[in-house]
């Protein structure tokens, strides 16, 4: 969506708001002998707290208020008795909507003592969000987000999926246009003012496709190599966007 008024944006802000606490306690919760359901449990208490729906569940019927991958799994993991363990690598993604608006967020960390190459890959994966949200300004071509993402993962001997993708959204969870992680031909159309975008990075340390799990909703790389995603819900302005799920 584009923002259209005031209240556009002031809702925007608080269900932004919301994900943003529920991705925080969530992570805060994260250490070995935790399931991956028990982190899904605090992250929904969070969400009615708050009055929030959990997107994924009312939208799509996921098994789940979030989404938590480990490692290889790149998205939608469906929360469960897993353990979490030393050196895993843990992503929750939280996506919520409250007064027909919606957010979209997700980090990543690494359980210590974690390999050197996890830490790497997750520092990687935060740091091309940033470069990817400096150039999400009004004017730029869409692919220009994607550009930067790709340029900081590969400046580090990383690469990205290709075949997941950040989103417009806002009065949905995902709304056109689709914001790939690299240079996507044709897609030069200008972002606007006032757009809300989903961008997520989806860094992988060697994979460039994810399939889906025999569950029917994870996403994973075929050769187990690790992904690390992050996520930010912004709105496009001039100069640097509003970051509506920074805290
Ligand atoms: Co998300
Ligand atoms: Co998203």
């Amino acid at each position: 969506m584009c923002i259209g008024s005031e209240e556009d944006l002031e809702k925007l802000k608080r269900i932004g708001r919301i994900v943003a606490l529920t991705r925080e306690e969530m992570l805060r919760h994260v250490r070995p002998g935790v399931t991956t359901a028990e982190l899904d449990a605090i992250g929904a208490e969070v969400m009615e707290r708050h009055g929030a729906t959990s997107a994924p569940k009312a939208e799509y019927g996921f098994p789940g208020a979030t989404c938590i991958s480990l490692n290889d799994q790149a998205a939608h993991g469906i929360p469960g008795s897993t353990t979490v363990r030393e050196g895993d690598l843990v992503n929750v993604d939280v996506s919520a909507e409250l007064d027909g608006y919606y957010a979209d967020t997700g980090a990543t960390v690494a359980v210590p003592p974690a390999a050197d190459a996890a830490l790497a890959l997750c520092q990687c994966s935060y740091d091309a969000l940033l470069r990817g949200l400096d150039r999400a300004r009004s004017g730029v071509p869409i692919h220009g987000i994607g550009r930067a993402i790709y340029r900081e993962a590969h400046s580090r001997g990383f690469t990205v999926i290709r075949n997941l993708a950040g989103h417009g959204i806002g009065r949905k969870l995902h709304e056109p246009p689709d914001v790939f992680n690299f240079f996507a031909r044709g897609d030069d159309r200008p972002l606007e003012d006032g757009q809300v975008l989903a961008v997520e990075t989806f860094v992988s340390a060697g994979a460039q496709l994810v399939m889906e799990d025999p569950d029917g909703w994870g996403l994973r790389t075929p050769d187990g190599s690790l992904v690390a995603q992050f996520e930010h819900t912004i709105v496009v302005t001039a100069g640097r966007p509003i970051v509506l799920t920074a805290l």
